[in-house]
């Protein structure tokens, strides 16, 4: 039976999103389906016409597959049950956002986010007029019951040549290099490439330090005849006092941010060593997504087709135990995935001798 389908990115963008766009088009075009691209998530929706665009498969001809980004624009603010409005009040326009679908004509949505982006895609669906599939992206990969989400390897890629290309000159001039990576309030980037990328210290939201520990094992270092060491920060550590580092936008949000200018102070006094910080940012968000990202990406489009096609709605696509399956999208965000203490990767960086911070 033909259908008419929706697919739109919400939340941050990463590596894998056009890659996913792709395989949705592609699969649904051999099943006669037609598939509508929805600019800017859910903004696009508010506008009247609805900004969306018929996708086809010749404008993905292999080369946006390899594209970092989303060519169909995404919007991390704005949710649609609180919009904030020009007076600085709050508008619901839910209504708006339905209607927008409902002139589009479309029966199902593949949304493209994280658990953000999940909560309020679902109240949408809740009320009725669309159905809604999820596919999961997020560089923090802290989306519950996916081992992994669309974003993430390709960060965790970028953080690790970071410390690739900060090893030699930390080398060159004997010095601490600390590098600050994203991920929120999951260490998981920290965690992978701190142990990918030969890191000596790796700190993580979830695992308290205390700076005595990390300039013990920067002595040891230097004991063992190393002139230089590497330390990974993920950007939600706080400092040894338990408060929080943020940075106020001129937007008058406020992003985290600030941590490893406070451990390189600290760490240059404790120790006497040279510290220098680098702040990695959305250098690893953008760029062209790695392998797995867009394998994942792929199997993820094509699942979310498949789900549409057996009229197994509000689920979300996951890759666990190298499949693709799928879940309910209320248990995907109420399972909130940090790093747990026992963590294969917990123990492998303890079992290396790598300093955790506690
Ligand atoms: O959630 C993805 C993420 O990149 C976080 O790791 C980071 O804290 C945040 O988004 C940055 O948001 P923005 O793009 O609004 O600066």
């Amino acid at each position: 039976m033909s259908k008419k389908i929706g697919i739109l990115t919400s939340g941050g963008d990463c590596a894998g999103l056009n890659a996913v766009i792709r395989s949705v088009v592609h699969y649904a075009d051999n099943l006669g389906w037609e598939v509508y691209g929805i600019l800017n998530g859910t903004h696009g929706l508010l506008s009247d016409p609805p900004r969306a665009r018929k996708l086809t498969p010749e404008e993905f001809d292999g080369t946006i597959l390899r594209h970092g980004g989303t060519i169909l624009g995404t919007m991390n603010k704005g949710n649609p049950f609180a919009f904030p409005m020009e007076d600085g009040t709050t508008k619901d326009l839910s209504d708006d956002i339905l209607a927008g679908i409902a002139k589009l004509g479309l029966d199902s949505i593949i949304g493209i986010g994280g658990d953000g982006s999940f909560a309020i895609l679902k109240q949408l669906a809740d009320r009725g007029g669309f159905n809604l599939v999820g596919v999961p992206k997020t560089i923090d990969n802290d989306l519950g019951c996916t081992e992994m989400s669309v974003g993430f390897d390709t960060a965790v890629t970028v953080a690790t040549e970071a410390l690739d290309r900060l090893q030699p000159t930390a080398a060159s001039h004997d010095r601490v290099m600390i590098l600050e990576v994203m991920g929120r309030d999951a260490g998981h980037i920290a965690l992978s490439a701190g142990i990918a990328g030969g890191a000596d210290i790796i700190l993580i939201p979830e695992i308290p330090y205390t700076l005595e520990s990390i300039a013990e094992k920067i002595a040891k270092v230097k004991e063992s005849g190393r002139n230089f060491a590497l330390i990974v920060v993920s950007e939600a550590v706080k400092c040894e006092n338990g408060q929080a580092l943020e940075k106020e936008f001129a937007d008058g949000q406020k992003r985290l941010g600030g941590i490893g200018d406070y451990l390189g102070e600290k760490i240059a006094s404790m120790t006497g060593s040279e510290t220098r910080v680098t702040v990695l940012g959305h250098v690893q968000r953008g760029g062209q997504p790695t392998y797995t990202d867009r394998m994942i990406a792929t199997a993820f489009g094509v699942h979310a087709v498949d789900l549409i096609r057996n009229g197994a709605y509000g689920r979300m696509v996951a890759w666990q135990n190298r499949k693709v399956v799928d879940v309910k999208i209320e248990d995907a965000i109420a399972t909130y995935q940090d790093v747990k203490p026992d963590d294969t990767l917990v123990h492998t960086a303890r079992s290396l001798g790598i300093c955790l911070g506690d």
